[in-house]
This record gives C-alpha cells, structure tokens and sequence, in this order.
C-alpha cells in the first residue's frame, strides 16, 4: 500500500484548504462575469486529446482555480499513483490485485511483466483467438449443430459483463454487421430471457456467456435457462458446443457448466469487471464489428492511455475532467453529474458510466479504512439529448440542485438525414448557452413578461458543463472517450484516498438474496427472522404468488 497511515487526511491539506479560501473568496461570480472580463475564454480553456476536443471555459473556475486543483492531484500522490498503475503494482489493496485494464490495450509490441508473466503476449493470444473466432462465425465458417449459419448473438452477462458490450454494440452499431442481430440478456428476470429469444431459433442461435467470476447468481440462471431452450429444439448435448462459448477467468467453472474450454475466451483478474469491455468480454462487440474495427477501438483506448501517462498535469484531459469534477464536487457541493450525449449512438452510454464512475468511487472510507469526511463519487445519470431536454432539463435549468453536465457531441454524423445533425448540434450548444448564462428578470421583463410572471420566466444561469466533441463516432473515438472517463475516475479516487477497483457494497445484497431466495422455494413458510418490513413483504409475496 503506497499511503501509510500518516497519509494527512483530505481537508487537512494544505491544498484543499486553499482551494475552500479560493472559493469563498470567488462566491458571488459568475459565468456571465467570468466571460464578460476574458472575452477569449470560450477558445482558451480548451484541450484536445486522441481526438476529443474539451471545452471547460463553461465550468466556474479561473486559471488560478486550476492550479490550486493541480497542486491538490500533486499532493495526493496522482503522478505516482499513475505510474503504478501502468506498471501492474496491486493498487486495488483490499483485493491485492493489481489494474491493468490499460495492457488489454497497449499494441502488441509493448512488454509487461507482472509476477513473471508477460502480460502483453497473453492479451494478444485471446484477442487472435477472439478474431479467428469472430471472422468463422461472421463468414458463417462457424455453424450450429444441425449446420445452418448462425445469425443471433445473445450476450449472457451482468454488470461489467453486460454493460460494456451493449453500450458499444450501441454506439458502434452503423459498423456492424447487419445480418446477425445482437441481444443482451441481463436481468433475472425471465422476461428479459425470453423476449429475446421470442421468435429465434435454437439451431440459429449463439450464446455468449459473459461472466469474469462464473458465479454470478443472474448470469447463471439465465445461462441455464438458455441451454434449456437450446437442449429443448436441438436434443444432443453435443449442441452445447456450438452453440455455446463463455467469457471468463473460471476455467472450472465453465467446464461445469458443460463449455468446451476450446471454446473459452479467458481474461485475467487485474482486470475489473466495469473496465472489461476492451478484454475477451469484448467478444460480441468484436462478433458485431469484427476484428479489425475491434482493434481500432482498442488504438482509441491506447492513444487516451498514453496521452494520460505522458501529458504534463496542465494539459491533462483526463486529469483536467477530475479535477473539474471534484471542484464541482467537493467545493461547490454538487451530488450528481448529468451525463448528455447528443448522439443516439450513445444511448447506453450514460448507464455504463453508472457503474464505472459509481460502482468505483461510490465508497466511504479511505485505503486505511478511516470514515471519509467529504463527499465521493457523485451520482451519474443521462439521457441523449434532445430526449432529456423534455424530461428533466426543467431541473437543471430552474431546480434548487446544481447539477454539472457533461455535454458529449459528434460534428459529423453517421446518418446524415436532412438539417437534422445541425438541429441536434443547435441543440446541445443551446443548452449549456442557457445554463451557463440564463437569463434575468430584467431581461425577462423587457420581453414584455408580466410582474407576476418574471420571477418563472427568469433562469439563474451560472450552471457548469462540459462539452466534449469528436469529429466522428467511431470506434477509435468510443475506445479514447471510455479510457477518459476511466482515468478521470482514477484520479478523483486517488485524490479522495479511495480503493476504485472493490465493490464490497454488492456483497450485503447479494447474501441477503441468497437467504432470501431459499425461503421463497420452500414449500413449508419458513420462520422468518428478517425485520418485520421485510418479514411482512415475504409473507404477502408468498401468499399472493400463485403457483410457481
Ligand atoms: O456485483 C457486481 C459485480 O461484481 C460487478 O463488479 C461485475 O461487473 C458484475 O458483478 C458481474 O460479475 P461477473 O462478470 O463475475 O459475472
């Protein structure tokens, strides 16, 4: 563990206590002030890196505000802590394990030693296999037992395991190929199962059984069912071999189940399940785009890795979103962060950073296992615009809640269809216009609005975004936008003295479904010895179910 137990705590730094002296000295100011004194701030507080161009100049910080953050990463160890990432150190303490999701993506030539292995060959030995795998059943080489091609996919995985593969079959939809259709099968229950094999048939059908541990109680409910359905048309067990191909890094447990291990695509534990996308979890989004593309998502996610390892702190894109991030965060007390692209490509999108940004920041104590006195990961969430503009943007616009946005964009669309992509892009430049700027009861009440009505019609403005732009959505762009929000949330993590690599508070659900599922199947009512809530629900569930 790098930080020992005299680590200073977080708001006893000498930094952090700046940056509170810094804030209190700046309340009262504005985004229309802070444009109005540096007219050319909209092109200055602007980065561009692997192909994301940043614009921050809408964020309430100053040039001064940024070097204050700087010098709190610096303090908190983010350099250091950076290089033992990328060098395999087991920086996931209360695992022992180390993070390496960067070497899932680093080009064949480079070396890695981790205990001994190299770890670089062994990623390129799946990612081959992967490809060959991928190219025999999209030239349809591959066949299903009885012979016919195979033209569905249905991805079995929860989590990081289901996650990851839908957002970029999502986003990288326009690549793939069309004559296989994709699902991605999460939810217990059976409903999510069963409409998406609705209509498929079994001889037709391929399942990929995505799964890092190959316990995980949905997964495997799901995948059983699965072979039920497929065992139901097809009859011989040896249909299970072509029909079936699992994700993991639990050989037994796949073999158990009744996959070939031929037909395993294996991954490693220092990579974690919400930064597996680019790893063998890839697999159906490596089946949908084939391999090629694959690798060029992969080069995207490098080119992030690398401009992230070398940029110096003052033009670090995704040191810069951290610590813009903890300033919104920590010093201007917002607890959540909208999530906006404007490209319905990127319609998962904001659902994956749920579990990235929140299932890796989302904790209370520090690597020494003290009680955090400040806030952690704020709450993600999103919708594409303009979907969200008529849902919730209301709040955002006029809400008691201070709510940064990340505004994500495309300048070149894949589908041009019309002035549409120009309507989109009016759009999303509308709204962060509007929030950063408002508008005033003075100028409300120029526009003929009645007393009564000025103080409804008046927006506050002064509401931070980003807005974050791409030439094109491609699968280079996807793989450089996923790898920045996976640093920024590194560094938020480091600063905050955070394991981001654990998930203990899945655990107490998890345990308490087991126990809980045992009572639901017996045939006896068990005695119960929940709390009376959760004794009473149980009951009434029970008692109301009908027959199973
Ligand atoms: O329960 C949380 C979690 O462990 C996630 O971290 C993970 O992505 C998901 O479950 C699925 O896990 P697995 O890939 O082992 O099935």
């Amino acid at each position: 563990m790098s930080h020992s137990t005299d680590t200073p705590a977080l708001r006893t730094r000498p930094e952090w206590r700046a940056l509170e002296r810094h804030r209190d000295a700046a309340a009262g100011q504005s985004l229309r002030g802070l444009f109005a004194a540096d007219p050319g701030r909209g092109e200055r507080m602007t980065l561009e890196a692997a192909g994301w161009y940043l614009d921050y100049s809408k964020q309430r910080v100053t040039g001064e505000t940024l070097g204050l953050l700087r010098a709190l990463a610096a303090a908190a160890g983010v350099p250091e802590r950076t290089a033992a990432m990328f060098r395999g150190d087991r920086i996931n303490v209360t695992e022992g394990r180390a993070v390496l999701h960067t070497a899932l993506r680093a080009p064949r030539r480079a070396k890695l030693e981790v205990d001994g292995r190299d770890v670089i060959r062994d990623v390129h030995e799946v990612l081959d296999r992967m490809a060959n795998f991928a190219e025999r059943v999209r030239s349809g080489e591959w066949t299903g037992h009885t012979g016919r091609r195979i033209r569905h996919i249905v991805n079995i995985g929860i989590g990081g395991s289901d996650l990851g593969p839908v957002m970029a079959f999502e986003a990288l939809k326009f690549y793939s190929q069309r004559e296989l259709s994709f699902s991605f099968v999460s939810n217990v229950d059976g409903t999510h199962l069963l409409e998406a094999l609705n209509g498929r048939d079994p001889a037709e059908t391929l399942f990929v059984i995505s799964s890092k541990t190959f316990t995980t109680l949905e997964t495997l409910a799901n995948a059983h069912a699965a072979r039920d359905w497929c065992l139901g048309a097809l009859v011989q067990p040896a249909a299970i071999a072509r029909h079936f191909v699992a994700v993991s890094t639990n050989t037994e447990a796949v073999q158990k189940f009744g996959i070939d291990p031929a037909n395993m695509f294996g991954f490693w534990d220092w990579v974690g399940g919400r930064y597996s996308m680019d790893s063998a979890i890839g697999l159906s989004t490596m089946l949908a785009i084939g391999p090629d593309r694959f690798h060029e998502m992969l080069a995207g996610f490098h080119a992030m890795d690398s401009h992230f390892r070398t940029a110096p702190p003052e033009r670090n894109l995704p040191q810069l979103m951290a610590l813009l991030a903890i300033w919104n965060g920590n010093f201007l007390g917002a607890p959540t962060v909208a999530v906006l692209p404007y490209a319905q490509y990127l319609t998962r999108f904001p659902a994956y950073l749920q579990q990235l940004t929140m299932e890796s920041n989302g904790k209370h104590v520090t690597l020494e296992g003290a009680r955090v006195d400040y806030a952690t990961g704020p709450v993600y969430w999103g919708e594409p615009g303009t979907n969200g503009q008529h849902s919730f943007y209301q709040l955002i616009h006029q809400g008691t809640h201070l709510i940064p946005c990340d505004f994500i964009g495309i300048c070149r669309p894949l589908n041009p269809l019309g002035v549409q992509h120009d309507l989109l892009m009016a759009n999303l430049f509308a709204q962060s216009e509007a929030l950063a700027f408002g508008k005033t009861p003075a100028e409300v009440a120029a526009e003929g609005a009645t007393a009564a009505l000025v103080p409804h019609r008046s927006f506050e403005g002064n509401r931070p975004s980003n807005t974050l732009l791409a030439d094109e959505l491609s699968p280079h762009t996807l793989g450089a936008l996923v790898a920045l929000y996976e640093h920024s949330v590194f560094v938020q993590g480091v600063i905050w003295n955070i394991d981001s690599f654990d998930q203990w508070g899945v655990e107490l659900g998890k345990a308490l479904a087991t126990r809980t599922a045992a009572e639901l199947a017996s045939v006896e009512a068990p005695a119960l010895t929940h709390d009376s809530s959760s004794n009473a629900l149980i009951r009434r569930y029970r008692a109301r179910r009908g027959a199973s």
